[in-house]
């Protein structure tokens, strides 16, 4: 993929919305008429925000609404003081800002914590959601063995009161080591300023900690590692219409998971994006974006 070639800027327009006190902002935008395809809500994850949509966004607007939530504590929605910023906080949240847009059925596009929360709220709203697509995304992991050897001693070192916070409050290694370190091409420092805008203070970077803190690793945390087990079981026995992106080698996802994926969970297509680590959409938005667009011009329309 040529670095080149892939647009750093961010021109979609956004709107704000109250919920729980709390100003969301999410980007807004679709064709100018009406469209017989279900809206398209994307969540990111962990570091990220809307911004990491910009360029597949553009290839599903023609065809129908897309809305992009910052989760709260990122991009450009509030910092809320005091929230743990625990995923039980993004999913009451992100439960408020559907009802708060009207969303009476949507297609869900999902990454990282993005999926944990998308995932869980199909689970509990199966009638409302009429496709997902999903790539990167969290699953229980059984034992630290299982969790990729080159970041192992990082993510516990994250979870290691003091150790986490030095690392990401103090030195901010969220953004300047794990997310450029995860993209194959790495990132243009034009990029990189879009991504560091919501974390220039100490003071602003809980929510980057709080995430990995909370993934479900070897029994903890106990209500994550629920909660992503009830949403596992759900996926596997959905008829709901899937499409995964997976790249290689892949970090939350490896090939070898991909292939089990395509075996084992119903109704499910996969895409080999080519290179690719955690944020494949870095790494080649024009192909997720158009066959997003494809996908939903194949199983959405009625
Ligand atoms: C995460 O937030 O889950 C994550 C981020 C980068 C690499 C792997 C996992």
């Amino acid at each position: 993929m040529n670095t080149a070639a892939i647009n750093p800027g961010f021109d979609l327009p956004t709107r704000d919305v109250t919920v729980l006190g709390s100003r969301l902002r999410y980007v807004d935008t679709g064709p100018a008429g009406s469209s017989a395809l279900p809206p398209v809500l994307f969540l990111h994850g962990n570091p990220t925000s809307s911004y990491l949509w910009r360029n597949i966004i553009p290839h599903v607007s023609p065809l129908t609404r897309c809305i992009a939530p910052d989760l709260i504590g990122f991009g450009g929605s509030d910092k809320k003081p005091g929230l743990a910023y625990r995923f039980e906080d993004h999913v009451r949240y992100i439960d408020a800002f559907i009802e708060a847009m009207n969303l009476e059925r949507v297609v869900l596009v999902i990454h990282d914590w993005g999926s944990a929360i998308g995932l869980n709220w199909a689970r509990r709203h199966a009638d409302r959601v009429a496709g997902i697509a999903l790539m990167e995304f969290i699953s229980p992991v059984k034992s630290w063995n299982d969790w990729p050897e080159p970041i192992r001693p990082l993510f516990q070192a994250f979870r290691t009161p003091g150790a986490g916070e030095d690392l990401v409050l103090d030195q901010n290694v969220f953004i300047e080591k794990v997310l450029p370190g995860a993209v194959a091409r790495g990132l243009t420092e034009a990029e990189m300023q879009h991504y560091r805008a919501p974390f220039l203070e100490r003071g602003s970077r809980q929510p980057m900690l709080s995430f990995p803190r909370d993934l479900p690793i070897e029994g903890q945390p106990p209500d994550v590692v629920a909660a992503a087990q009830a949403y596992m079981d759900w996926l596997h026995a959905s008829p709901i219409p899937k499409l995964l992106f997976w790249g290689t080698p892949g970090i939350l996802v490896t090939p070898a998971d991909a292939a089990r994926l395509a075996r084992d969970v119903p109704a499910l297509e996969s895409v080999d994006i080519g290179a690719g680590l955690h944020y494949l959409q870095e790494d080649n938005p024009d192909l997720i974006g158009s066959r997003i667009a494809q996908w939903l011009g194949r199983t959405q329309r009625a």
